[in-house]
């Protein structure tokens, strides 16, 4: 093997004159197994006959697309937190490999798309954006402040009196969606209460308020609500008919003692998940709430759907897929979603969020990230089937970019997850094709010297729990700043080509589903339904205050 890896290597890199270094280097004398020896590429591709008939099929199937013009009656917005171009490369060429082929010419489900752009992620602030203001920016269609969701750049985060101020909402295609009859649903693989969804629902001037516990007295006593209480008990929140995803503890109070912790956090000793009860009770509207995977089934076989769903499966996000128990996957949690909102004879909007791709970058930990990735294209692939293309706009995209890189030479099929397979670094060490600008393990050991990760036995094994090097130490790794990629299918799916400000996104979903002022032909027109009034809104109205009180909170938490 490693004979026809250096003719390769003669072959693929003579072009970058770095020939002689390599051949000098010392092989690597431990690898972790490569999934294909590169023997096997395809004969077929050794032909270029085979790529331009490839390419002259492709094309042929673009010149036969005709523009649908048609109504959106529905829409599925996907979200990958922290899905980095250089990630959807990366799992896509892991999922290839897991199916014992090569990897790199591997289709992720969304890659399928007809249609894609770049989405330009900074916020008002931020040159790297976090998960809130993006959240703002595309299902608000409003750009705004770092770690501030539904509120406009008017608002500083961790101030109290500028989230009361309706003036400074921004509110998000789920309402608008609402507004015109529609039914509305969230499904997440994180808290509920986390930035990504809160984005659906909640106007705070500060991501971290998730539950009472974490919002400034001042500001509670200013009438300011947590996050998860915005979400059960205020619009639009209360009347989304599918909400599912982890962060129990934040709805449920701390009734520790003693004896009996509680995984509750809530210090105003609300029980959330019962005030969604009592809240659907009296609107005679039926309901089930669950907390784990037979749950969720029964209701996905009962004879008669709930009105409402309501599934908390963890106190905090769910599990990552890979360690993860009696909870469901995020492709079963969109098919009962899917299930229950198309019901709705005037369509629906659901927000879908694979979560979890971020959390495990920050941790460097690329194999989970990579997995969360191929398990969000699975919900995609659900998704898809389930639906048509006829009348439902699917969008995919991500919130922000993460630091990781897929860099060296390998050859063709080489182990995404391993180590870079034609060459040392000029330190005669090798090293990984994954790596990270930043995060929690250091590339440099504390000899000074960069640290041999096949020395590592998780390395080797392929452990889960292995975090990929970088060059800067943090403790967190942290998002990346450049564009991420938009996909589309369905209505008015060719308004999200081009490159643009993440913040289009939720109006071309909006015009596409004739939510908008402006409306295109096939739009009927509208009939006039105030939604609120019939929807009796609950949202504590704030009249005066003795004093306006500002806490600004001057840190930032890096999720
Ligand atoms: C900004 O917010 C304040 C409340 O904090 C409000 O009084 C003011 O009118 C807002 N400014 C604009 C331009 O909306
Ligand atoms: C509940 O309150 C106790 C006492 O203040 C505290 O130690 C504990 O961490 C809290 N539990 C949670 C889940 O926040
Ligand atoms: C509640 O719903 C049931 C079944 O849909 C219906 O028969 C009943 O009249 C409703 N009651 C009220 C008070 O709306
Ligand atoms: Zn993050």
């Amino acid at each position: 093997m490693a004979g026809v890896r250096a003719l390769l290597l003669a072959a693929a890199v003579c072009a970058c004159a770095r020939t002689e270094e390599i051949v000098s280097t010392p092989k690597p004398k431990k690898v972790l197994d490569t999934i294909m020896n590169p023997s096997y590429i395809p004969a077929e591709e050794k032909h270029g006959s085979y790529w331009k008939k490839s390419a002259a099929s492709t094309l042929k199937a673009k010149l036969e697309e005709t523009p649908n013009t048609n109504k959106a009656k529905n829409g599925i917005l996907f979200i990958g937190d922290g899905m980095s171009v250089a990630t959807i490369m990366a799992a896509r060429t892991f999922a290839g490999q897991l199916d014992r082929g090569l990897g790199e010419e591997n289709v992720l489900e969304f890659e399928k798309f007809p249609i894609s752009g770049l989405a330009r992620t900074y916020c008002l602030d931020a040159q790297v954006a976090d998960s809130a203001c993006t959240a703002t920016s595309y299902l608000a269609g409003v750009k705004t402040k770092y770690g501030v969701i539904g509120l406009d750049g008017n608002v500083t985060r961790g101030s109290c009196f500028p989230q009361l101020h309706k003036g400074n909402w921004a509110t998000s295609i789920g309402e608008w969606a609402l507004e015109k009859g529609l039914d509305v649903g969230l499904v997440t693989t994180t808290r509920v209460t986390h930035a990504s969804p809160a984005g659906m629902y909640a106007h705070t001037s500060d991501r971290n308020w998730e539950s009472d516990a974490d919002v400034p007295d001042e500001c509670l006593s200013l009438g300011c609500r947590d996050i998860a209480y915005q979400l059960v008990m205020e619009n639009p929140g209360r009347h989304f008919k599918v909400i599912m995803g982890g962060g129990r503890k934040e709805m449920l109070p701390n009734v520790s003692n003693a004896l009996t912790p509680s995984s509750g956090r809530r210090l105003d000793g609300l029980d959330l998940t019962e005030m969604w009860h009592v809240d659907k009770i009296k609107r005679n509207a039926t309901h089930q709430y669950v907390t784990d995977r037979n749950e969720l089934y029964k209701v996905y076989n009962s004879e008669e759907l709930p009105e409402y769903l309501l599934g908390l499966f963890q106190d905090d996000h769910m599990d990552y897929h890979l360690q993860a128990k009696n909870q469901p996957t995020l492709e079963e949690m969109v098919e009962v979603a899917i299930k229950m909102l198309s019901r709705s004879k005037n369509g629906y909007f659901l927000f879908v969020e694979g979560g979890r791709i971020d959390h495990a970058h920050h941790d460097s930990l690329a194999h989970l990230a990579l997995d969360e990735t191929v398990e969000y294209s699975k919900a995609i692939k659900k998704a898809k089937s389930l639906t048509s293309e006829e009348d439902t706009l699917i969008v995919v995209s991500s919130d922000h970019a993460h630091t990781m890189t897929v860099a060296g030479y390998p050859s063709r099929g080489n182990n995404i997850l391993g180590t870079s397979d034609t060459a040392y670094g000029d330190d005669n060490m090798p090293y990984t094709t994954i790596s990270y600008a930043n995060g929690k393990a250091a590339s440099i050991g504390a000899d000074g010297k960069r640290v041999d990760v096949t020395l590592s036995q998780e390395f080797m094994n392929g452990d889960l729990g292995y975090s990929y090097p970088s060059l800067v130490p943090l403790d967190s790794e942290t998002h990346g700043g450049e564009d991420v990629a938009v996909f589309a299918i369905g209505p008015w799916q060719h308004l999200f080509t081009a490159s643009y400000e993440q913040n289009l996104i939720p109006h071309m979903m909006a015009y596409a589903m004739c939510l908008r002022e402006d409306k295109h032909s096939n739009c009927k027109p509208s009939t006039k339904t105030n939604f609120w009034s019939t929807g009796a809104s609950t949202r504590s109205s704030v009249s005066s205050y003795a004093s306006i009180l500002t806490v600004i909170v001057t840190f930032r938490y890096f999720y």
